[in-house]
């Protein structure tokens, strides 16, 4: 019945592409129960990560194509096909395109990867955990871990980041979730919200669990505009971090901070409306683009996901073209954020690749400008989270688990005082 389904999905998936897509025309109508549908989900995803090497297997032996050869595949039954094509496409390809077929990305993705960490090769292709985020001011993690575990789910305290629990997918529909103390959020998202809430904050350098916001008194006002905030994932986080951090000042509230939300794609902005009333966010959602200046404008910006490969498998084969297309929005994008900048106030921009073009090359543009925009030290911490990126442009994130996202914190020039430095100062 499951390999009926798959199929199904596959079938329509190559004929049309967009995965995500596929799986909402037929698992809703399957009649598959929630946890048949995971273990289907699971199945088509690792038919879509490593279809190039599929590909290459099923033209080896001469077997068709078609989506009932792809899904029997991924449940395993051609292994030794596998062992003796592994050999066949050793010998007759080059390193770029061996790693390429092999490990199933774009002869572009696997010669960009390749050239920043080949380990993320394999990383990228192993099966993604389930991560909540959790608002540790209305709950605790061992309260959520509890929950989760009656309703037989596993779960256990991400070992960095205290507001994190490692769960499974199921975990979406649990009574944490539903009632609105956790959200579903990759580790390494919960790490740009802990670094957004202490730029705000104040340079704490601690990890932003519990009340260490020292001076409370003399953080004043701040506002803080998150430029592409979809459907809220990042927005929320931030205000459970600064919950927590101005626990018992402001009750359930973000302290002195507002927090506000812009995206271009509506529907996403009604969605973060619903999460945000579910989750108890107090959060300004702008239907139109704002007009103020901020402390902070967050731009976590589209680009070609090769970072988060492990939940989307279809940013692994993506094409320098697409890249090419995605930088100029990105700038656009950029060019409209920076203007909403306050003069001392931070850009930050982060996204979830790995290519230069979208990473450090992007940043070192913005510095040549004349935004006034300077790359400095986030000032957050925790050891192993954040790994500088070569050439000093910004970090990556390393949690453990975590998607590999990329992340720069700019300012603009006119602060006075304050202890940030310039990055490599
Ligand atoms: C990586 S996603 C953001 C995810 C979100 N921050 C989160 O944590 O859930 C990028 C977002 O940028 C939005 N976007 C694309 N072009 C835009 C533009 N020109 N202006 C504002 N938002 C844009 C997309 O709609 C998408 O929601």
């Amino acid at each position: 019945m499951e390999k009926n389904v798959a199929t199904k999905i596959i079938q329509k998936y190559l004929r049309k592409g967009n995965m995500a897509m596929c799986m909402r025309d037929v698992l809703p109508h399957s009649g598959l129960a929630q946890e048949q549908r995971d273990a289907v989900a699971k199945l088509v995803h690792n038919v879509v990560r490593w279809k190039r090497w599929y590909d290459y297997v099923l033209g080896l032996y001469m077997v068709e194509k078609t989506p009932d050869a792809y899904v029997e595949m991924a449940i395993g039954k051609h292994v030794d096909q596998e062992k003796k094509a592994e050999k066949m496409a050793r010998k007759e390809m080059n390193e770029t395109e061996y790693l390429a077929t092999r490990f199933s990305f774009s002869t572009y993705a696997a010669e960009t990867i390749k050239r920043v960490n080949r380990e993320w090769l394999t990383y990228l292709n192993s099966e993604p955990e389930t991560h909540l985020c959790v608002d540790l001011s209305r709950t605790s993690a061992e309260q959520v871990i509890d929950a989760l575990k009656k309703e037989d789910l596993s779960a256990t305290q991400h070992p960095q980041i205290q507001s994190c629990v490692i769960t499974q997918p199921g975990a979406r529909y649990s009574t944490p979730v539903e009632k609105g103390f956790a959200i579903v959020q990759d580790v390494s998202s919960q790490t740009i919200a802990h670094l957004v809430a202490d730029l705000l904050v104040g340079n704490t350098k601690k990890n932003g669990e519990g009340r260490d916001c020292e001076e409370e008194e003399n953080v004043g006002r701040k506002k803080m505009l998150d430029y592409c905030a979809g459907s809220g994932g990042k927005t929320i986080a931030t205000s459970f971090v600064l919950k927590k951090k101005f626990q018992g000042i402001g009750g359930e509230k973000t302290g002195r901070i507002d927090l506000h939300a812009y995206d271009i794609n509506r529907r996403k902005l009604l969605a973060l409306k619903k999460r945000a009333e579910q989750t108890k966010t107090d959060v300004h959602v702008h239907m139109e683009k704002p007009e103020d200046t901020y402390n902070l404008v967050l731009v976590d910006a589209p680009c070609s996901d090769l970072g988060a490969a492990r939940r989307n498998p279809e940013a692994k084969y993506v094409k320098k073209e697409d890249v090419e297309r995605l930088v100029d929005v990105q700038k656009e994008i950029l060019g409209e954020a920076e203007k909403r900048v306050r003069r001392g106030g931070y850009l930050v921009y982060c996204v979830c690749t790995v290519t230069p073009e979208e990473t450090d090359h992007m940043v070192s543009w913005v510095e040549k400008q004349g935004w006034g925009l300077t790359v400095v030290e986030p000032g957050w911490g925790v050891d192993g989270v954040l790994t500088r990126w070569p050439r000093g442009k910004g970090y990556r994130t390393t949690p453990a688990g975590g998607d590999i996202l990329f992340v720069s914190v700019m300012r603009k020039d006119g602060q006075k005082g304050g202890d940030q430095k310039k990055s490599g100062e």
